[in-house]
């Protein structure tokens, strides 16, 4: 087979990247995907035991931050494009250690945006630089109002400045370097695979334990979810027909309270667990709020609606169903990430 392009996905052992791995491995024969992942608590490669031994997948071992490293995995294998996940993806931890966060996040970025330009000489016919970015960038909203691709950066969190950061410098590569580049702002993503420290994945395996269900403050903020496949759907999508030099926003038309959505999850796992109605709700507790805590995000995804005609497929009631029955038939997955590190974490942060 003729390799059409040597395609390099940073973080592809995370959450979304893992499904961005694997939806690429599957689909395009004629690519090669190389995994560059640091395998930090986050990484984790059972995610991708189904395609580990596909003939176009290679996994590399290795930090975006350790400059010679990667300058030497471009000269080696001369990538064609970067899709670039690798992050420090966590709200929480930001808040506790955020120099982590512009570690990986801005010189992580830097690192590979340099390796990039190098390895082509600024020659970039056929080369793209695909950034993939969060909404957090834009701060908070009101009660009202939606994020475009024009409102302004404004962010509050370590994470989320850092994130804003990286956004910066790929443009301006873009703007002083001629870098074909695309960056995409997408809202928060649920699914599969998730560790277990986001909301989501946190309260199902609460739930399962019986533990307590910390809701910060009270509870009245506001998130915009989408199903983590939806999410790479997008990516393959702006990937091959986005326009050079553009940013998409990517959004779940699906605004959610988070009581809300705790109470919807309560009552769909009691169902699942076959206990008694109400008894999950019962493990709701209000807990000291998040310093900085944004009260809402929500996407106007129209521009990749209306420009690469691309819409969720699965409505949050269904996509939160196929996660809870992912979790519960996955207990060995959430047995190996819970184990070890995450109990000091846990403790750290909810104690
Ligand atoms: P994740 O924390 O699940 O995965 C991050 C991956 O990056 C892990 O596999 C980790 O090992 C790897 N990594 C971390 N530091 C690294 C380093 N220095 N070198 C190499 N690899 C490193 O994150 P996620 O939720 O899958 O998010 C992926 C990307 O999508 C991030 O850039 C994040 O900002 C963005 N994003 C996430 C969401 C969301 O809701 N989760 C929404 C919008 C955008
Ligand atoms: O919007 C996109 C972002 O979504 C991504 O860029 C981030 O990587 C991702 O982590 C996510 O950020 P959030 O901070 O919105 O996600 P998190 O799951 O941490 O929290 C969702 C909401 O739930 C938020 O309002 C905080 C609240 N929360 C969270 C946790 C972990 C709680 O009330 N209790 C909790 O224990």
């Amino acid at each position: 087979m003729v390799i059409k392009k040597k395609v390099l996905i940073t973080g592809g052992a995370g959450f979304i990247g893992s499904h961005v791995v694997r939806l690429f491995v599957n689909k395009y024969p004629d690519y090669h995907i190389y995994n560059l992942d640091a395998l930090t608590y986050a990484g984790n490669l059972e995610n991708l035991t189904d395609i580990e031994n596909a003939p176009n997948y290679t996994f590399i071992k290795g930090d975006i931050t350790d400059e010679k490293f990667i300058n030497s995995i471009f000269e080696t294998y001369k990538f064609d494009c970067v899709i670039h996940l690798a992050a420090e993806s966590h709200v929480d931890r930001s808040i506790k250690n955020p120099l982590a966060f512009v570690k990986t996040n801005v010189i992580g970025t830097m690192v590979l945006l340099n390796a990039f330009k190098s390895c082509w000489s600024e020659r970039f016919d056929g080369k793209l630089f695909y950034h993939i970015s969060t909404d957090e960038v834009y701060g908070t909203l009101g009660q009202t109002g939606l994020f475009t691709e024009s409102t302004s950066y404004d962010p509050n969190s370590p994470y989320s400045a850092s994130k804003a950061s990286s956004d910066h410098f790929v443009r301006a590569y873009g703007e002083t370097y001629n870098m074909p580049y695309v960056i995409s702002n997408c809202s928060n993503n649920y699914g599969q695979n998730q560790f277990p420290e986001k909301l989501i994945p946190l309260f199902i395996n609460n739930i399962i334990d019986h533990k307590d269900l910390p809701v910060y403050g009270d509870g009245n903020y506001t998130r915009d979810w989408l199903y983590v496949k939806d999410h790479a759907v997008a990516i393959d999508l702006i990937f091959h027909k986005g326009k050079l030099g553009e940013t998409y926003n990517i959004g779940g038309f699906n605004e959610w309270k988070n009581i809300d959505l705790v109470r919807l999850l309560c009552k769909l796992m009691d169902v699942k667990l076959n206990r008694e109605e109400g008894s999950s709700e019962q493990l709701i507790t209000f807990v000291k709020d998040r310093p900085g805590h944004d009260l809402r995000y929500a996407i106007d995804a129209s521009k990749i609606n209306k420009e690469l005609g691309w819409e969720p497929s699965v409505t949050f009631e269904e996509g939160l169903k196929k996660t809870i029955d992912w979790y519960l038939n996955n207990e060995h997955w959430l047995n190996n990430v819970t184990s070890g590190s995450y109990k000091l974490y846990y403790q750290n942060q909810y104690s």
